[in-house]
C-alpha cells in the first residue's frame, strides 16, 4: 500500500500542528502551511524534519497554487486535506469595520474553499477532507460573530460538498472544537488568563480542550475506520454547550 499523504493548512501552530504530529506518527507524509515567517521558522524547528513546512497565505490563490505544486512534486497525491488555517478577530457590531470583516472571511472562508478547489486534482479517490469549524458556530458568544459566521459558512457547505465528492468516495467532514488551549485562545481571543481559567472550570470535564484531543479526531476521520462517514460534524468539546 502506498504511503498516505496529508496537507494541513494552518499547521504551524495549535490544532494544525498537533494534527501534523499525530498523522506523521501514524506514518503519513505531511505538509503544513502557515503565514507568518516566525511561525513557519518555529514549526520547522519543532516539527519532525521530514514534514514539509510551507509559507503560504490562505488569502492568496497564487500561494495556494504554489502549495499544490510543491505537494504534487513531493507526494504525488493527497489522501488527507485538513482545512484548518484560521484567524479570530474579537469584536462587536459597534467595533467591527469593513477591513475586519473582509480579513476574517477571506482567511477563514474563502481561503478554505479555494484550497479545496485547488486540491481536488491531487486528492485520491477515497480521500478525507476535514474542515475545522467550531462550537461557537452554532452557539452564541459575545464578540465572536465574524469568526462564527466565517466558519459557519463552511459548516453549511459540508453536506453539499460531501454529496458532490461522493462519486469519488472523497469524504468531507467537519470537526468543531470547543475552547482549545492554543496560541489563538491565549493571544488573539481577547480573553485574559482569569477568563480562560473560568471557561475551563465551566466545562463539564473541567478543562479546556487540548490540541491533541482534536488531532486524534483528525486521525480517526483520516483513517479507513471512518471510510463510511461523510457530511458530518464531530464536536470535540468535553460536553461544552450541552447544558440548558
Ligand atoms: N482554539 C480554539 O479554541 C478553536 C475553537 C474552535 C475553532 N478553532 C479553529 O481551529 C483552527 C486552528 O486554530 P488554533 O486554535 O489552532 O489557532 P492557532 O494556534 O492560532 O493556529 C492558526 C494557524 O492558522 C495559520 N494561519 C492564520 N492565518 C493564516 C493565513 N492567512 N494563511 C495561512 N495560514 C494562516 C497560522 O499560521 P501563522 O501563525 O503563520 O499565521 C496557524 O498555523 C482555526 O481555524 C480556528 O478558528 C479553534
Amino acid at each position: 500500500m502506498s504511503t498516505p499523504a496529508a496537507l494541513i493548512t494552518g499547521g504551524t501552530s495549535g490544532i494544525g500542528k498537533a494534527a501534523a504530529e499525530a498523522l506523521h506518527g501514524r506514518g503519513y507524509w505531511v505538509a503544513v502551511t502557515g503565514q507568518r515567517e516566525e511561525s513557519v521558522a518555529r514549526a520547522r524547528k519543532e516539527l519532525p524534519e521530514d514534514i514539509l513546512v510551507l509559507r503560504a497565505d490562505a488569502r492568496s490563490l497564487a500561494d495556494t497554487d504554489r502549495v499544490m505544486s510543491e505537494v504534487r512534486d513531493r507526494f504525488g497525491t493527497l489522501t488527507t486535506l485538513l482545512l484548518n488555517a484560521g484567524i479570530s478577530r474579537p469584536g462587536t457590531l459597534a467595533t467591527y469595520d469593513e477591513a475586519a470583516f473582509d480579513d476574517v472571511f477571506t482567511v477563514n472562508t474563502k481561503g478554505a474553499f479555494f484550497t479545496l478547489v485547488k486540491a481536488l486534482p491531487l486528492l485520491s479517490d477515497g480521500a478525507s477532507v476535514i474542515v475545522t469549524t467550531g462550537i461557537g458556530v452554532t452557539r452564541g458568544l459575545t464578540g465572536n460573530s465574524l469568526t462564527a459566521g466565517s466558519r459557519g459558512a463552511l459548516l453549511t457547505m459540508i453536506p453539499t460538498l460531501a454529496l458532490e465528492l461522493a462519486p469519488r468516495r472523497i469524504r468531507v467532514n467537519a470537526i468543531s472544537p470547543g475552547f482549545t488551549d492554543t496560541p489563538m485562545v491565549r493571544s488573539t481571543s481577547g480573553l485574559g488568563p482569569d477568563q480562560i481559567d473560568a471557561l475551563a472550570a465551566m466545562n463539564p470535564f473541567g478543562r479546556l480542550g487540548r490540541p491533541e484531543d482534536i488531532a486524534e479526531t483528525v486521525a480517526f476521520l483520516a483513517s479507513d475506520g471512518a471510510a463510511y462517514i461523510t457530511g458530518q460534524e464531530i464536536v470535540v468539546a468535553g460536553g461544552a454547550g450541552l447544558a440548558v
